[in-house]
């Protein structure tokens, strides 16, 4: 595994690279505005294709880097569910999965930091975002936190790995890099009570100052997703309810850009294929399913996915590769289930 640990020392944010090999697919875990070319530069020499990015919460202390790496790469955006970002091409609930070609990373959900933080595990390492930090823990007092919540999350969730667990947390101000389960278990000192009571006590004690960029970041943090808009003023863009009044006609072919996961629990709709996002370059390339398809049948692709991100950054890639018919279904799948549009299991 390619494994980097990276350090914006501005806000004290830990990044994490993550890569298996093959063809090179890699993830970003927190990645930081201000240090996105410096991680387009390790992608690149480390010849690597970013295919997520993803937070583990909405950070309030630094502006995230996702937005931009999207739009510099062309990768997906992930968050938790209860996230408050305005469009994240991809959500995850506890329990799913995080992907890429030869690593997962299980979701789960861990809240009291915030109302959306979630923690990465991984065989031998759990990501903890602010949830768990080295010898401390994140604070709960902005963004929905909660204390309570955040005792459950540690105690009932994180502690229940088994202690040689790597934990790798989204700061640390004091030069610390890694610990363990074990190790925080013993010597963190917000661990060492005998009560959910008694932590709601420490932590209702601590009085912190808001971080210096809090105004700044949680707005932006909030507004991370695409401007489909862009994508919609070229004509590019079909809305949900007119794609409604198209639904079983022939006219498009309609492509489904989600992973098997997020078809399981939304539904599909019905008459549509199934090309995941990370599968379409090579799909749309020479002799590629949507490229011999558009040759053979005439008919022009409608990308959907499940809120529209993936599917607009398709209509760019497919208009790149000579399908400028393409056209997608804006808000996605959350926009169609909205407006009443027919799904499958
Ligand atoms: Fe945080």
């Amino acid at each position: 595994m390619i494994f980097r640990q990276l350090f914006d020392s501005v806000s004290g944010t830990y990044s994490y690279l993550l890569a298996s090999r093959r063809g090179g697919e890699a993830l970003i875990i927190d990645p930081v505005l201000d240090k996105v070319d410096h991680y387009l530069r390790v992608i690149r020499e480390l010849d690597l294709k970013l295919v997520k990015a993803v937070d583990t919460h909405l950070h309030a202390d630094h502006i995230t880097g996702l937005g931009a790496l999207r739009d510099k790469t062309r990768c997906i955006t992930v968050m938790g569910e209860q996230s408050q970002a305005d469009v994240v091409s991809m959500r995850l609930s506890d329990g799913e999965r995080l992907q890429i070609e030869g690593l997962a990373l299980e979701a789960i959900y861990t809240p009291g930091h915030t109302d959306d933080s979630y923690s990465f595990v991984m065989p031998d390492r759990v990501f903890t975002g602010d949830t768990l930090l080295i010898r401390g823990t994140g604070r709960t007092d902005f963004q929905n936190g909660d204390a309570r919540q955040q005792y459950e999350s540690i105690f009932g969730r994180l502690m229940k790995l088994p202690d040689t667990t790597f934990v790798y947390p989204a700061h640390d101000y004091k030069g610390d890099t890694v610990s363990t389960i074990g190790e925080e278990r013993a010597f963190n000192p917000r661990l060492q009570v005998a009560s959910v009571d008694e932590y709601i006590a420490l932590m209702n004690s601590l009085n912190l100052p808001n971080p210096k960029m809090m105004d700044v970041a949680v707005p932006a943090n909030r507004h991370v997703g695409l401007h489909q808009d862009e994508i919609a003023r070229h004509g590019w863009a079909i809305s949900a309810c007119d794609a409604i009044a198209m639904a079983g006609r022939s006219d498009f072919t309609w492509v489904d850009l989600r992973e098997p996961s997020e078809r399981m629990r939304a539904g599909i709709i019905p008459g549509s294929l199934h090309v995941p996002y990370p599968a379409l370059r090579e799909n749309l390339g020479a002799g590629g399913i949507l490229s011999e398809l558009a040759k053979s049948t005439g008919k022009p692709v409608l990308f959907y996915c499940a809120f529209g991100e993936r599917s607009a950054m398709a209509v760019e890639a497919a208009r790149e590769a000579g399908l400028d018919t393409a056209r997608h279904i804006q808000g996605g799948v959350d926009a169609w289930k909205k407006v009443g549009g027919p799904l499958t299991q």
